[in-house]
């Protein structure tokens, strides 16, 4: 497994205490530089080109893309976001992106929290009625993330993707869909 991606550890350990008290809002650019800051840590790099790239995801507003992020008390401990993407040789559409929990608040339901509040933002937006689909990516070597997607019903449907900037870490790129049809 690369440094990037958890252990994966198929049952959830026995000592993992559920999360209580999370809060999941949108987030402002006063958030931005602790965002950059977790996916830096999570990446091992600098934290300066994640500001940029998040500052200019931010100004795009909500027709492109909304940024998520996740307190608990009032500590940033997640942070995700839902975006518009017309990736060359992929669907155009919306898709799930960044997720990231703070590596000492995994495995407590926050991940899957915050992926079902993206997928309720998406459902309260005007367009959702012209959407079928919602799309996600991962590495194959990411098989924690894929887990926890597949509990929402997203199922592969192309391999070998490519993704401008990813690398997906040594294995290859999934592309996944979940039929919305009226669903979650
Ligand atoms: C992958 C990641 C987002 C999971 O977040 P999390 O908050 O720890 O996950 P949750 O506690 O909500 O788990 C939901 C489900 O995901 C799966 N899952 C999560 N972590 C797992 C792990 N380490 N091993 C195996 N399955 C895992 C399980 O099916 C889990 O359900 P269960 O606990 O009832 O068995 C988190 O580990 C992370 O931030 N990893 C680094 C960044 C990353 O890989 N992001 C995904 C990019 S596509």
């Amino acid at each position: 497994m690369t440094k990037k991606f958890v252990r994966y550890i198929p049952d959830r350990p026995v000592d993992a205490v559920p999360v209580v008290g999370l809060k999941i809002e949108e987030a402002t650019c006063d958030d931005l530089a602790a965002v950059a800051d977790l996916i830096a840590q999570r990446e091992r790099n600098d934290r300066e080109s994640h500001l940029q790239h998040l500052t200019v995801q931010i100004a795009e507003g909500a027709d492109s893309c909304q940024i998520f992020i996740a307190r608990l008390e009032q500590e940033l401990v997640a942070y995700a976001r839902i975006s518009r993407h017309q990736y060359p040789d992929l669907p155009v559409g919306w898709y799930l992106t960044g997720l990231v929990i703070a590596p000492d608040q995994q495995r407590r339901g926050i991940g899957r929290a915050v992926t079902e509040h993206r997928i309720h933002w998406l459902r309260s937006r005007s367009v959702f009625g012209k959407i079928d689909q919602l799309y996600y990516f991962a590495s194959s070597r990411n098989d924690a993330s894929r887990d926890l997607h597949s509990h929402f019903g997203f199922t592969e449907i192309e391999r070998n993707i490519s993704v401008p900037g990813c690398t997906f870490e040594d294995g290859i790129g999934i592309l996944y869909s979940l039929p919305l049809n009226g669903r979650h």
